[in-house]
């Protein structure tokens, strides 16, 4: 933790861009079930979520993923999860899979600071899928996303 100018505390918050840039004490799994604790009721699978963090970091050819996780005390208190698409104008750049602030330090501001972040770091445009009735949309909307298109998905 560090103080900031206001002397409220303020999680570290790290930036990984390959599977050896884990902070100490936390791996693949304990990110994932992080994410899969903290993104309910809005959670896909604890298979997929690791899916998705190692695609981030080792998707060969689509290299500039990154991982944001703050912490306190050596563990996850909100993480983000962004992938690079491999794709450019048509489809954006990049793909912010998962965002999630642990349940007992959220409305402090840290999900925005997150994803504040994430658009500085990322090259390039970003896109991300959000649930019409999760009030993360809002966040998002205030942060300067727009949604001109509906996703529609066919499932095999
Ligand atoms: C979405 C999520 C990441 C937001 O994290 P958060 O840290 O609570 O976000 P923020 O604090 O930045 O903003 C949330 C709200 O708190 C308010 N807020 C921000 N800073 C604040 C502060 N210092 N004091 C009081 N309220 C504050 C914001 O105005 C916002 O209000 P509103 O959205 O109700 O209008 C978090 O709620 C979460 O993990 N949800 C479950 C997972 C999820 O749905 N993820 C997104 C889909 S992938």
């Amino acid at each position: 933790m560090r103080q900031d100018s206001n002397h409220s505390r303020v999680p570290d918050i790290r930036v990984v861009r390959s599977l050896e840039e884990f902070p100490p004490g936390i791996n693949v799994a304990g990110l994932a079930k992080f994410l899969h604790h903290a993104l309910k009721p809005f959670e896909d699978s604890l298979e997929d979520i690791e899916r998705g963090i190692m695609d981030c970091l080792t998707a060969k050819g689509r290299r500039g993923g990154f991982l944001l996780i703050a912490r306190s005390r050596r563990k996850p208190v909100a993480a983000l999860v962004m992938q690079r698409t491999g794709m450019q104008g048509y489809v954006p750049e990049n793909l912010l899979l998962f965002v999630a602030v642990a349940p007992e330090q959220r409305n402090r501001g840290l999900g925005r600071l997150l994803v504040e972040r994430a658009v500085q770091e990322a090259r390039g445009d970003i896109k991300l899928h959000v649930e019409y009735d999760n009030p993360a949309r809002r966040l998002y909307e205030r942060l300067g996303f727009t949604s001109k298109y509906a996703e529609m998905r066919y499932v095999k």
